[in-house]
């Protein structure tokens, strides 16, 4: 894989949205191997485990993976690949080319990025739509079912930033569709698959006009994560999505790709992975 063409694919992972707009993510370049790394020193308060930092991280990979496709570059993901390195959250192996995948191309088109508001609610979201998302959070290893409780008033109390206080709980109430993410389990591999079904729920989303928020930070709360425990039994809610046709809010800034992009030559890294499709089916493997 040549360098030169990976700017263009890491400037498309950065646009991922963010746990406060952290932007907790590192990557390191060596030939025909990204790896991507959490910078903890991003983490919020309130996030003890992590949990919404790797969220982010996903969200970041699964850009990068889009990219790459999107540029006829085949990827095959492994992630948490090395348990002695817990901030290495994924190793991208670049292994050839491929043709271009239709819905890669298209992905990697909405580089224009849509924000993540909600603003003037019109109309529920289709069931052809929350379909399609659903197939995309199973692609990638989660669950999105549609949440048809009221959510509680404490949920409501976590307005984003941008959104008046008045107009928050019109926007909630008036607001069409909820759904939620879930992962089988609750670990860093989990959040990393939650973040990529996030972002490609997102950005499909976007593609036909819905805008998404997402919102981590209540499931933080024990009471709160029983009490939205939804889907299949045993399952984790890892996000509450609110999905809505709107007027898209501008994106917020991003940090320099020289801040979090690091390049080493003359690569020694290992040459002999796992074969998988060049598809954006199939979750990236676990470890
Ligand atoms: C794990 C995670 C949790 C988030 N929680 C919220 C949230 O509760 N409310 C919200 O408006 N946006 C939330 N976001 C979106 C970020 O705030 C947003 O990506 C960031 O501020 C940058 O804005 P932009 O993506 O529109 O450029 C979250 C994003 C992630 C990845």
């Amino acid at each position: 894989m040549s360098v030169a063409s990976l700017p263009n694919c890491l400037s498309f992972a950065v646009t991922a949205p963010s746990i406060h707009n952290t932007q907790p993510w590192r990557f390191d370049l060596r030939g025909d191997v990204i790896d991507v790394y959490a910078d903890r020193n991003r983490r919020i308060a309130g996030d003890s485990r992590g949990r919404q930092l790797t969220i982010s991280v996903g969200a970041a990979l699964l850009n990068l993976r889009v990219a790459l496709l999107a540029r006829g570059q085949r990827p095959i993901t492994r992630l948490c690949p090395d348990e002695d390195r817990p901030d290495l959250l994924a190793r991208i192996v670049v292994v050839g080319r491929t043709r271009a995948p239709y819905g890669a191309r298209r992905l990697a088109g909405m580089t224009g990025r849509p924000g993540r508001h909600i603003v003037q609610p019109d109309g529920p979201v289709p069931q052809s739509m929350l379909d399609e998302l659903r197939d995309d959070a199973r692609a990638e290893g989660c669950e999105l079912t549609v949440y048809r409780q009221p959510l509680p008033d404490v949920i409501r109390g976590f307005r984003p930033a941008g959104i008046s206080p008045s107009r928050w709980p019109a926007v909630f109430t008036a607001e069409p569709t909820t759904v939620v993410l879930s992962t089988a389990d609750d670990d860093t591999t989990a959040w990393l698959l939650a973040g990529q079904a996030w972002e490609r729920v997102r950005l499909r989303a976007a593609a036909a006009g819905v805008q998404s928020v997402l919102m981590t930070e209540p499931l933080e709360h024990p009471a709160l994560r029983r009490y939205i425990g939804y889907g299949e039994p045993g399952r984790t809610a890892q996000a509450i999505v609110r999905l809505g046709y709107g007027r898209p809010a501008p994106p917020a800034p991003r940090r320099a790709l020289a801040d979090v992009v690091t390049v080493t030559r003359n690569s020694s890294g290992p040459s002999a992975h796992a074969r998988g499709p060049a598809t954006l089916n199939g979750a990236a493997s676990r470890s």
